[in-house]
């Protein structure tokens, strides 16, 4: 399903004690969505179930910033990170999200597990500039190369700091 949304300039703010839930498959599939999540991405159950997570991807994520974390969990680790999310109205919502792997009682991997919270002002303040600038070069990059390109300028970056992309979103804090 291809969904043409116009992104609008409105942000919704997530509650300070609220947890944006959903579960996928290992495809990215969504197999659960909780009621904030449908509150906040304006979509019912029947609307998310089974489609894919870019559903609520918003045209200002760089492509980096989703193989960083298809990376980390593919190789079985839990990912931290703020993610700029689009409701079905445009509206635009930031989150501070932890991706795990669901595994099934022989441990074998069955699917994704998303838990947000609101992030921190600072911390988005702090992400705005570092996206920007990955989607400039993603831009440039052209379509293939471009999320590997973010991604090395980014590590580069955080290199250059003494510090990795995980170490950088927990000090952003929540
Ligand atoms: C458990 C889980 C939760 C995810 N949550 C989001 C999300 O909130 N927003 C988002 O844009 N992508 C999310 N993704 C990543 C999407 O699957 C997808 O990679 C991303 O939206 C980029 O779209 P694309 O792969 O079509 O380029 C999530 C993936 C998983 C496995």
């Amino acid at each position: 399903m291809k969904r043409s949304i116009t992104p609008t300039n409105h942000e919704t703010v997530m509650d300070d004690g609220d947890f944006i839930v959903s579960k996928t498959d290992l495809k990215g599939r969504i197999t659960y969505a909780n009621r904030v999540f449908m509150r906040m991405a304006q979509y019912k159950e029947s609307e998310l179930l089974g489609v894919q997570h870019n559903i609520i991807r918003h045209p200002d994520m760089p492509r980096g910033v989703f193989r960083l974390l298809w990376n980390t969990i593919e190789s079985g680790k839990e990912c931290f990170a703020y993610v700029k999310n689009m409701s079905k109205n445009g509206d635009f919502y930031w989150v501070y999200a932890n991706v795990t792997v669901d595994y099934d009682q022989n441990h074998n991997p069955i699917g994704y597990f998303s838990v947000r919270r609101k992030p921190s002002r600072e911390g988005i303040e702090a992400v705005i500039p570092v996206y920007q600038e990955m989607m400039r070069i993603e831009q440039q990059a052209g379509a293939r190369d471009a999320p590997d390109a973010s991604v090395s300028w980014l590590v580069q970056l955080l290199q250059g700091k003494g510090t990795t992309y995980e170490e950088f979103i927990h000090t952003l804090g929540h």
